[in-house]
């Protein structure tokens, strides 16, 4: 009976670790704070669908370099388990994908160049190359919504 107790107890104790997010949950969610946080209220000023101001922008733009970082540090060797959009090439070409990642980061920092200088015309193109270097990544790493 006491060893029944304890299997129970270490059961029950063991149940928020089993609960904890898996590495696709923790990307995802990184991902969609990125989106939330920073690329889209961009995304807003970019399509003119919100005014633009230049102090505000600069801070959305520096927002993004540790907001873009972030997902990256949840790809651990072959976790596409549960309901992860990553495709296997992620682990079978990681030259590319670690190519992929680069080539973002620096369109990133390239943008928050960009909104210092406050030339709109200038600020929507490096927009649009972030947004190019989020779809490169995406055609060729993430499958379809499961
Ligand atoms: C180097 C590759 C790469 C780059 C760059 C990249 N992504 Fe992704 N993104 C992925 C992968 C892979 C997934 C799928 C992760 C998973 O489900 O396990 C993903 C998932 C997402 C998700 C979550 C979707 C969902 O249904 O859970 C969002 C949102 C997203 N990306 C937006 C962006 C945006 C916006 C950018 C650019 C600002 C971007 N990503 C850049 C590879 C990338």
């Amino acid at each position: 009976m006491k060893k029944i107790l304890t299997a129970l107890l270490l059961a029950a104790i063991s149940i928020p670790a089993a609960m904890a997010d898996t590495p696709a949950e923790l990307r995802s969610k990184a991902f969609k704070k990125m989106l939330v946080q920073s690329f889209e209220p961009m995304g807003m000023v970019a399509r003119g669908r919100a005014p633009y101001n230049p102090a505000q922008f600069q801070q959305y733009a520096d927002a993004l370099k540790p907001l873009a970082a972030e997902p990256f540090q949840h790809f651990p060797a072959n976790s596409i388990e549960g309901k992860s959009r990553a495709k296997p090439e992620i682990w079978t070409q990681p030259a590319k994908f670690q190519a992929d990642k680069e080539a973002f980061l620096k369109s990133v920092d390239a943008l928050a160049l960009a909104a210092r200088g406050k030339d709109l015309a200038a600020i929507k193109k490096s927009y649009a190359a972030v947004a190019q270097s989020c779809k490169t990544c995406h055609d060729s790493f993430r499958g379809p919504e499961k």
